[in-house]
């Protein structure tokens, strides 16, 4: 799966004399599903709008399978679902008769309303006005609009944004379901980093505009350091060694925590048992995404 979906290449949008959008190339395989990922603010929202045509890049271009956005729009359009920003409902029809309204307009098969209803579990709900929907009843809604007629990938801007654990649960589910049987490409943007982490299998990291990291979350992962708590017998000796192997450490009491890959881990391992000491227990603790993305933006800050 080596195959890109979408690919820009340094996309760069300015407001006023401000640079939201930097020089931003991304590529994002065929039936990934792709967490877009920044804090609030770093040019998200304004990267999905030039994705579906919404708004034109100052420089750069966007391609998609079927070949270049702005000279194929028409086409590429049809096979891209998008949810971004709140959707524009009618809240005094129902949710049945607003996916209809637009099956209408666009002259499609009225059969998809119900189908897309079922996706997004709101079935029970398609004859409920949208003014009594709940937010979450509302992202799914949004949700099932971005599926009518089944387009092949997915853009979806911060689809749980406001929603309780279960609401974000289910979307997530629904996402993972749509990658996974219906073979979706799915791009989905989030400044919330645990939640993307158990979703996707490809990020794009941004701040202020810029790309920090893209690639695979395994490939993440394994670039930057693990931490490692160490249980000894003798703290102090054990601090005496890595000062002497100049290894930084924190920690307390007759806990030491070392940053270092695994296999300096197993090497330091090998030293301590060498000289004697204790190791009651050597553990990897688990790394989470806003670890490291704050690694990340901080070696970025230095550089
Ligand atoms: N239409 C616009 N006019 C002026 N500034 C904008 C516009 N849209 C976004 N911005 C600015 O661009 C920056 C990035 O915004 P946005 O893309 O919405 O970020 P995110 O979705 O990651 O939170 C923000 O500083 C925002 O104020
Ligand atoms: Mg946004």
């Amino acid at each position: 799966m080596n195959e890109n979906e979408i690919e820009t290449v340094e996309i760069t949008k300015k407001y006023g004399g401000e640079t939201v959008v930097n020089n931003l190339s991304l590529n994002i395989p065929t039936g990934s599903i792709y967490g877009f990922l920044g804090p609030n603010g770093a040019g998200k929202t304004t990267t999905m709008r030039m994705l579906v045509g919404l708004i034109k890049p100052d420089k750069g271009s966007i391609c998609y399978k079927g070949g270049d956005l702005q000279q194929n729009k028409r086409a590429i359009l049809k096979n891209i679902g998008c949810f971004i920003d709140t959707p524009n409902y009618y809240p005094h029809l129902t949710g049945y008769e607003n996916l209809k309204y637009i099956q209408e307009i666009l002259n499609m098969s009225i059969a998809e309303v119900d189908r897309v209803l079922k996706v997004v579990n709101l079935d029970f709900a398609k004859d409920k006005k949208v003014k009594e929907y709940s937010l979450g009843m509302r992202q799914r809604l949004g949700l099932a609009f971005s599926l009518l007629n089944d387009p092949d990938v997915l853009i979806l801007d911060e689809p749980t944004n406001g929603l309780d654990p279960e609401g974000i649960y289910e979307i997530r589910n629904l996402l993972i379901h749509l990658s996974e049987v219906e073979m979706k490409t799915i791009v989905v943007s989030s400044h919330n980093l645990a939640e993307i982490e158990s979703m996707a299998s490809h990020i794009g990291m941004i701040n202020q505009g810029n790309m920090i990291y893209e690639g695979s979350l395994k490939d993440l992962y394994e670039s930057t350091l693990d931490e490692y708590t160490i249980t000894v017998d003798n703290p102090e000796g054990v601090k005496q060694i890595l000062k002497n192997q100049s290894i930084s450490f924190s920690g307390q009491a007759n806990q030491i925590v070392v940053k270092m890959s695994q296999d300096e881990a197993a090497q330091l391992n090998e030293i301590l048992v060498n000289r004697g000491v204790k190791v009651f227990e050597l553990t990897q603790s688990k790394k989470t995404l806003e670890d490291v993305f704050l690694s990340l933006t901080r070696k970025r800050s230095e550089a």
